[in-house]
């Protein structure tokens, strides 16, 4: 099936000229500081280096960061576009350059992982640690008869075994294909069938917010509805709980894996076999399975997280907060961090359990330096008020990373202020699934960041904001956010589908990978991130993106979190409708009246951007619709501001949300003047 919305983004996207140019204006510029420049690991020539000659920059690239087990002596083959092939003579193995040529280099005894329970249950494992765990669990998938090129699926919490599980796969060429743990059974059960999973790998459960939460009968139900290519469920036993149990098919990992031999000779692959499956939601009802290769995909993983995170193996402790069940945890949890040698954190609850400081009572607990993480949850911790972070000391942290959707100047700012001290860099990082790798980010050490902006591509990136007719629209213009360039990471097809690829991705501008995101240049040929296009307003024949309507809101004292949408309106075709969320202090600061917050916030909006952006209607809400990516889900709110019937929800982190909407609209609402 074909993507509509995203092949043929018409009157969703952004104008190239809306005559708004300016909204996105942000004055505020954070250099990096002489310091940090005089020891980052990416300096400025990078960027002329790659633009010299992209292809042989890659390839150093490549040959640098991995160990080939055979060495490529082609670099790109594009002769078959849209479906790239990188390093293709190459061969190697994920986990090896993950894990074993770390342990050969002499740095067994460094920690790799430092794993935080829920609970507050420890466990740290080093690279020695981690190439015994990860050998004995390939033996023991190999003896249940995984073969390389068979596919299993993951369905774990984030505890060690979902790393070491993910990267045993790796080690005998079985691509993993990891299913969020929040996710249904009915999610899990369509996954395993698009991919033919031989085998699931999964837990009796996990902790989240202080009890156990099991997963295991997910699986039970997934297979129940019928899953012929399954043979077996490989079971961690995390929490304890009561399992119902098929005997022949499920086996307990302490089991197999423990009375497994601790030797492994790592499969060596070709650099163009698949490494992973992802499922990502796509604008049809179909999850899309995009997945990715080993050579290619590792070099960019590795060469981006060494140079945005300016990451220090010897000495750095980083910590991507991503689940493993989402890109971001595939790339800057298991495969950037650990291909670089590097120590990290991963820690399996939510940022308030057991008390609202808990993540930073991480970071001062192992000497954070690093911190990856998205800002919603930045948002939220503003939220709970910065005399949270305020009681932990977090002078160790020296980069701080942004990622997931764009991040309002106010939490940017926010986020280097309170929790970087004034002190780090923060780098706003744009990409997607289908990019595999982060595409578009300041770097740390040689940009001038601006709160807001993701800003230039990368070295070796070629990205730009083209208009309707596929022509790159000027500074001060918005458009869509294309790549025009392969790169090394990019996704090599949707898996089963390959009409569904081009046509998703490479239909809309030929030549070019279409992102499905509105974007724009300032007047520095800086790039904006507005939105997926389908989340753009069109107001009187003005294009407003949400985004920069949510930042305007934001911005004011009174708000901690706010989601605007677009909703069909008689006059002005479509009309701005906001839900917003009030910091604690916010209705004793309006005299609880909910129309003088209405009203207040609406004037902030028009101050902010113009009277065009002006909401009709804004609605104080208690909590948003959000997935358990933490995506808020606009189309539901949508629903809610066109007085439609709520659409399914199921997706919902939380689906008691809509219904705590749904009361609070019976209160009066704003009126428009
Ligand atoms: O709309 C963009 C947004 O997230 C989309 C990709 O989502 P997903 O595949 O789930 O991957 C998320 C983690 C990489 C993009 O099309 N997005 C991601 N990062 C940013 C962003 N939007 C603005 N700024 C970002 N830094």
């Amino acid at each position: 099936m074909t993507e509509p919305s995203a092949a043929t983004p018409t009157d969703a996207a952004p104008a190239p000229t809306s005559g708004l140019e300016n909204l996105l204006t942000e004055a505020r510029r954070f250099p990096p500081s002489p310091e940090f420049a005089a020891q980052a690991n990416a300096t400025a020539d990078l960027y002329s280096w790659a633009n010299a000659d992209r292809t042989t920059f890659w390839a150093e690239q490549a040959r640098e960061l991995l160990t080939w087990s055979t060495p490529f002596t082609q670099t790109l083959d594009w002769s078959d576009a849209p479906f790239a092939r990188w390093f293709a003579d190459g061969r190697l193995n994920a986990a090896y350059n993950a894990v074993d040529r770390h342990v050969e280099a002499g740095h067994g005894d460094r920690v790799a992982l430092h794993f935080e329970g829920e609970g507050g249950d420890t466990r740290a494992l080093t690279y020695a640690d981690l190439q015994r765990e990860v050998s004995k669990a390939a033996n023991a998938i190999a003896a249940l008869g995984v073969r390389t090129g068979d596919r299993v699926a993951i369905y774990m919490p984030l505890i060690p075994e979902a790393v070491v599980a993910m990267l045993a796969c790796a080690r005998i060429g079985a691509p993993h294909s990891v299913v969020f743990g929040g996710f249904s059974a009915e999610a899990l059960s369509s996954r395993i069938l698009d991919a033919e999973a031989t085998l699931v790998i999964t837990a009796d459960g996990g902790f989240r917010r202080g009890s156990a939460s099991a997963l295991k009968p997910a699986v039970d139900e997934a297979l129940a509805k019928g899953a012929p290519s399954v043979q077996h469920v490989l079971v961690v036993r995390r929490t304890g709980q009561p399992v119902e149990w098929t005997e022949g098919r499920d086996v307990w990992w302490h089991d197999a894996v423990e009375a497994a031999s601790a030797q492994h000779a790592p499969v060596e692959v070709e650099a163009e076999h698949p490494l992973f499956i992802l499922y990502t939601s796509g604008t049809t009802g179909k999850p899309k399975g995009i997945f990715h290769t080993t050579g290619g995909y590792l070099a960019q993983a590795a060469y981006t997280h060494l140079n945005v995170f300016d990451l220090k193996p010897e000495t750095d402790v980083y910590w991507c907060t991503a689940d493993i069940g989402w890109v971001t945890g595939h790339t800057y949890v298991v495969y950037g961090p650990l291909v670089n040698g590097a120590t990290q954190v991963i820690y399996e609850g939510t940022p308030d359990t057991p008390h609202r400081g808990r993540w930073w009572e991480i970071v001062q607990k192992y000497g954070v330096t690093i911190l990856y993480t998205a800002p919603t949850a930045i948002r939220t911790c503003m939220k709970w008020g910065e005399e949270i972070p305020g009681q932990f000391d977090l002078s160790s942290l020296r980069v701080l990373g942004s990622v997931g959707e764009p991040i309002n100047p106010e939490a940017w700012t926010w986020y280097r202020r309170v929790i970087g001290g004034d002190r780090t860099p923060v780098v706003d990082t744009w990409w997607q699934t289908e990019t595999g790798a982060i595409m578009i980010s300041p770097l740390p050490g040689v940009t001038e960041a601006k709160p807001g902006s993701a800003q230039v591509p990368l070295p070796g990136i070629a990205a730009d904001v083209l208009d309707d007719d596929a022509k790159p629209v000027p500074n001060g213009a918005g458009g869509y956010l294309v790549l025009t360039e392969p790169w090394p990471s990019m996704l090599r097809g949707i898996w089963g589908d390959p009409e569904r690829y081009k046509d998703t991705y490479w239909s809309r501008f030929p030549g070019m990978y279409f992102a499905g995101d509105g974007a724009k240049k300032d007047e520095d040929g800086d790039i904006w991130l507005l939105g997926r296009v389908d989340d753009v307003m069109n107001v009187s024949g003005h294009r407003l993106s949400t985004t920069e309507i949510e930042s305007a809101l934001v911005s004011h004292p009174w708000v901690a979190e706010a989601a605007v949408v677009g909703a069909t309106d008689e006059t002005t075709g479509q009309a701005v409708v906001a839900f917003v969320i009030l910091r604690g202090d916010a209705t004793e600061a309006a005299g609880s009246d909910a129309a003088t917050v209405q009203q207040t916030l609406r004037d902030h909006v028009a101050r902010e951007i113009g009277p065009i952006a002006k909401p009709r209607q804004i609605l104080v809400v208690a909590e948003l619709p959000k997935t358990r990516s933490g995506k808020i889900m606009r189309r539901l709110l949508r629903d809610v501001a066109e007085h439609r019937q709520v659409g399914d929800a199921t997706t919902l982190a939380d689906s008691s949300v809509m219904d705590l909407i749904a009361a609070g609209l019976n209160k009066p609402a704003a009126s428009s003047d």
